[in-house]
């Protein structure tokens, strides 16, 4: 009821006159819900007050992603905003601190045999590559490995589409093997998140490095935002909303892009928060000697001042 009564409330005080569709209506089929929520998530700087909070979770009951997220979520709405973050994918400086991270903590020199597991658009395997690493990029999402063919010279990376819980490689064919930008976690089951480190495990040569990078369970719980808006350049928004389940350990984001044409879409997506101490744990399970741990890729140890938890295994001969 807050809702059918706040988006008319607001039209009619001007609040959103000259604004892009979405803010006078859409046409989805939330339309007034949605809008409502856009207009106060917009005009509020990113902050849900309760009505819209109790508005929003309502409409996206209606619509929940069928199928497993990351099928679905990794493609255009995905790049374009996380592209356009300060710090982002599309951020060329950070790729080059994370590739000069890698290549010092996984020895990675002209002829290393380099699997990256999840490469995306291939922004670290690219460069690698780029440096004589012998490079395969594997992911499950078509859209992102076109965008790492179009942008891949001839002697480039091999891109392979597949599911990182089961790895199409022979054991030992790889010196190192990474998943960079919080890649791990993603599994209904957290077993499932064990099977991704073992495979990855399994395909190194004895002695071969294994790294994992992810955003830090102890950083989120202690700078948590339940949203976060992000304006994108064509005059759309990208709306994230969180909660955290503390007991299942897992972050439960709703993400509403809402173009400038009018278009609204929703994903819900659940990612398993680790710590560094969890990981570690699971590396060693998956036959791994503790190499190192990172709270950034700056080289910064693991402390109450680092947003990733980043382990370095070495796979027992
Ligand atoms: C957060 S992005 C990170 C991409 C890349 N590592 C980077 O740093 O730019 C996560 C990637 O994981 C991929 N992915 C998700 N589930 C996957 C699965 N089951 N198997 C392989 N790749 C998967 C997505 O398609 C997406 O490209």
């Amino acid at each position: 009821m807050l809702c059918t009564r706040r988006g008319p409330a607001l039209r009619k005080r001007g609040a959103v006159r000259g604004g892009p569709p979405w803010l006078i209506g859409g046409t989805h089929s939330a339309g007034t819900t949605l809008s409502t929520l856009v207009v106060g998530v917009a005009l509020g700087g990113g902050r849900l007050v309760w009505g819209q909070h109790a508005c929003y979770r309502a409409a996206m009951k209606r619509r929940r992603t069928p199928g497993p997220w990351w099928l679905e979520f990794f493609a255009r709405d995905y790049y374009d905003a996380y592209r356009r973050m300060p710090g982002g994918i599309g951020d060329p400086q950070r790729a080059e601190r994370e590739v000069a991270f890698l290549r010092q903590q996984l020895g990675i020199a002209r002829g290393t045999r380099v699997l990256d597991v999840a490469c995306g658009h291939g922004r670290h395997a690219l460069r690698l590559a780029a440096a004589g690493a012998r490079v395969v990029g594997l992911d499950v999402s078509a859209f992102h490995l076109s965008l790492a063919r179009g942008t891949s010279p001839a002697d480039g990376p091999r891109w392979v589409r597949a599911d990182m819980r089961r790895l199409p490689f022979a054991e030992g064919s790889f010196d190192v093997c990474y998943s960079m930008f919080t890649s791990f976690g993603y599994f209904a089951d957290a077993a499932e998140d064990d099977q991704q480190l073992r495979e990855m495990v399994r395909v190194l040569v004895p002695g071969g490095r294994v790294l994992i990078d992810v955003v830090s369970r102890d950083h989120v719980v202690r700078s948590f935002s339940p949203a976060h808006v992000v304006h994108l350049e064509d005059g759309g928004l990208f709306i994230e909303e969180r909660r955290l389940d503390l007991v299942e350990g897992v972050i439960h984001t709703e993400y509403t892009h809402a173009a400038a044409s009018g278009q609204i879409r929703r994903h819900v997506v659940q990612v398993r928060a680790y710590t560094a101490t969890d990981l570690v744990r699971l590396l060693r399970a998956a036959g791994c000697e503790l190499d190192a741990a990172f709270g950034g890729v700056d080289g910064r140890a693991v402390g109450l001042d680092g947003s990733r938890a980043i382990v370095v295994g070495r796979k027992v001969k």
